[in-house]
């Protein structure tokens, strides 16, 4: 295979950093607007797509949390689930670690159980008719309080064994990791794995912070650590995974175009980086995409983007066996 678009998309590969609310694509939107009766601000999907012009997080995050609003049934949670992981199949992702806000709907009045009820049918449904591996990663929303991530936690127990980690999201800036400890420590013991954003707009010390204080497993983003060498060395040293995310931070302006994504930097560096669609919906593209674009601003080499594939399985929260069946589907696709 020589056409490098058609590598990329047959490339067996694992998604670790995509927010399923951030997969509501703007056709889905209006129709579960009108579905569920719920007004939005806009008329059609030209204007919804209009508005997605964003300078910094906090623009795009102000659109993401209206758009939810649109969710409110067991269904909807499904229907948006279920859409996502059918393209992500269609694009030879094989493995799929999927973020949710519980916080985006609780606090709109949605239960909990609502919200994974969907979500989780929608992953079995995947796994059975499309055969891949799914995971659900909580995220808690950083703009709010820890007492409100304690209860979302709380809140989580019930469904304890349909979650693999907790995460941090949200606006960075201001929120430190630190504000969220004692609910990490509570979270890994009572078994959850853990990852945070850090070092999407926040400084490097958040990285560092992340890791010290919330005892995280991967890294969501991560990009502000090319700042300081000693954290580069330490992520290197410890095999720390970047989930990267280059179509989201040309979107949030994190860097002034596709060329000057750090994302080959970093392999030369020895990180252990990902490529991922953030929010796919309203950046522009799922992860081939983000691959490909990636691809062509960069001059990525073919062994680099296998490097991308394999490190996004050696990265996932799956057990070993499936891990190890996964890389070899990889192995197997390069030889071929
Ligand atoms: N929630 C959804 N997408 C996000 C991002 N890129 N950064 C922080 N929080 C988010
Ligand atoms: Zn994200």
């Amino acid at each position: 295979m020589t056409d490098p678009g058609q590598f990329i998309a047959r490339l067996p590969k694992a998604e670790l950093h995509i927010h399923i609310e951030g997969s509501l694509e703007p056709e889905m939107m209006l129709a579960l607007a009108a579905r569920n009766e719920v007004r939005l601000r806009y008329g059609s999907v030209e204007a919804v797509r209009a508005a997605y012009r964003f300078t910094n997080l906090q623009d795009f995050l102000d659109l993401y949390y209206q758009g939810m609003s649109v969710l409110r049934e067991e269904q909807d949670f499904y229907d948006l689930a279920i859409a996502y992981l059918r393209r992500a199949a269609a694009q030879n992702v094989r493995h799929a670690e999927i973020f949710f806000d519980p916080q985006g709907h609780t606090e709109r009045g949605i239960s909990f159980e609502t919200v994974i009820d969907g979500l989780w049918r929608a992953l079995k449904d995947a796994e059975r008719t499309l055969g891949m591996t799914t995971g659900l990663i909580l995220c808690f929303l950083r703009h709010l309080d820890e007492a409100s991530a304690e209860r979302t936690l709380d809140e989580a127990l019930p469904w304890r064994d349909r979650i693999i980690a907790v995460g941090l999201d949200s606006s960075e800036k201001g929120n430190p990791p630190s504000k969220f400890q004692h609910v990490f420590r509570r979270a890994r013991d009572l078994g959850f794995l853990t990852v945070a954003h850090a070092g999407e707009e926040g400084p490097p010390d958040y990285v560092r912070q992340a890791l010290d204080l919330l005892g995280v497993r991967r890294i969501d983003h991560g990009n502000a650590a090319l700042r300081e060498p000693d954290l580069v060395a330490r992520l290197v040293r410890d095999r720390i995974p970047l989930t990267v995310c280059p179509l989201s931070n040309v979107r949030l302006c994190g860097v002034p175009d596709m060329a000057a994504h750090p994302l080959r930097k970093m392999l030369q560096l020895g990180l252990m980086a990902t490529v991922n669609s953030d929010d796919p919906a309203y950046f522009g593209g799922y992860v081939n995409e983000n691959f490909q674009q990636a691809h062509d601003a960069l001059g990525l080499t073919r062994e680099e983007i296998v490097t991308l594939a394999r490190n996004s399985f050696q990265a996932a929260f799956c057990d070993d066996a499936v891990k190890q069946r996964h890389l070899a589907a990889l192995d197997a696709f390069v030889k071929a």
